[in-house]
C-alpha cells in the first residue's frame, strides 16, 4: 500500500500545529517510517528548524500555485515512494488552499496517496468555521479534527463537540481526537531549544524525560487511532 500524506493544518495561529507536526513525525519514526517534511510556514518555519537535520525535508510555500507543484511533484518522486510525506501547515493557510488546493486535490488518484488531514483547534467557533472552507476546497481528503488539551480537556470543546460539523467529519469517517497537554516546563524547553522529541526523550533531566513519557503515550493512542484510518 502506498504512503500517505499527512497534512497538519487548522489555519488559526497558536493552535498547536507545529506541535501535533513534530509529534506526528516522532510518531512515524518510532515505527521505523521513513518521513519526508514539507514546511510550508515559511515566515516561522520552527518545525523545519528542529527536524531538518535529522529528517528529510523541504520548504515549500503553498500560498503561490508554484508551491503545490513542487509538493505534488514531492509526492510523485520515485524516490520517496517509501516515504510518509508530513505537511506543517502556518497560519491563515487557507487561503492558499481555496486557491490551489483543487491541484493537489485531483492528483491525488494518480499519485496514490491518501491524503489525511489533523485539522488542530481550539475552543473557539472559527476553528470550525475555516474547517468548514478546507473540507470544501480538498473534498477527498480524509479530515480528523485534533481537540489540542491545551486548550482544555475534551469536555470542554462543547462548541465542536454538539456541532453539525462533527456529524459530517464523522459521516465521512474522520475522527474526533484530543492531543495531550503537555507540561509549560517542558513544552518550553522543547521549543526554546529547538529539541526533537527523539533528542529530548534522551538528554533532558529524569524528570522532564518523565513527563515526556506520559505525554508521548498519550499522543501515540491518539496516531494509533490516526494509522487505523
Ligand atoms: N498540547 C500542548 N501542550 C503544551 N503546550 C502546547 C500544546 N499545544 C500548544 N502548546 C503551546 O502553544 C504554543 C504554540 O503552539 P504551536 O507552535 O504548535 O502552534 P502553531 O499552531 O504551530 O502556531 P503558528 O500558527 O504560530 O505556527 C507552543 O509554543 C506551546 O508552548
Ligand atoms: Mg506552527
Amino acid at each position: 500500500m502506498s504512503k500517505p500524506i499527512y497534512l497538519v493544518g487548522g489555519s488559526k495561529g497558536g493552535v498547536g500545529k507545529s506541535m501535533v507536526t513534530m509529534a506526528l513525525i516522532d510518531y512515524l519514526q518510532g515505527n521505523a517510517e521513513s518521513v519526508v517534511l514539507i514546511e510550508t510556514d515559511t515566515s516561522n518555519p520552527d518545525v523545519w528548524k528542529t527536524y531538518g537535520e535529522s529528517t528529510k525535508g523541504e520548504l515549500v510555500n503553498l500560498e503561490e500555485a508554484d508551491g503545490w507543484i513542487k509538493l505534488i511533484n514531492i509526492c510523485g518522486d520515485d524516490g520517496n515512494k517509501e516515504s510518509t510525506i508530513v505537511i506543517n501547515t502556518r497560519a491563515a493557510n487557507n487561503q492558499g488552499v481555496q486557491k490551489y488546493g483543487e491541484t493537489l486535490n485531483s492528483t491525488l488518484e494518480e499519485l496514490g496517496r491518501t491524503l489525511i488531514a489533523l485539522w488542530v483547534v481550539n475552543r473557539q467557533r472559527d476553528s470550525l468555521e475555516l474547517l468548514k472552507d478546507f473540507r470544501e476546497a480538498l473534498p477527498n481528503a480524509l479530515v480528523h479534527v485534533v481537540r489540542n488539551g491545551y486548550f482544555g480537556e475534551e469536555s470542554k470543546y462543547q462548541l465542536y463537540n454538539g456541532s453539525k460539523i462533527r456529524a459530517a467529519v464523522e459521516e465521512k469517517g474522520g475522527k474526533s481526537l484530543t492531543f495531550p497537554d503537555m507540561a509549560d516546563l517542558l513544552a518550553d524547553d522543547i521549543y526554546t531549544k529547538r529539541l526533537t522529541i527523539a533528542k529530548a526523550s534522551a538528554d533532558l533531566p529524569i524528570g522532564n524525560r518523565a513527563e515526556l513519557k506520559r505525554w508521548k503515550a498519550l499522543a501515540n493512542v491518539m496516531f494509533d487511532e490516526v494509522a487505523k484510518s
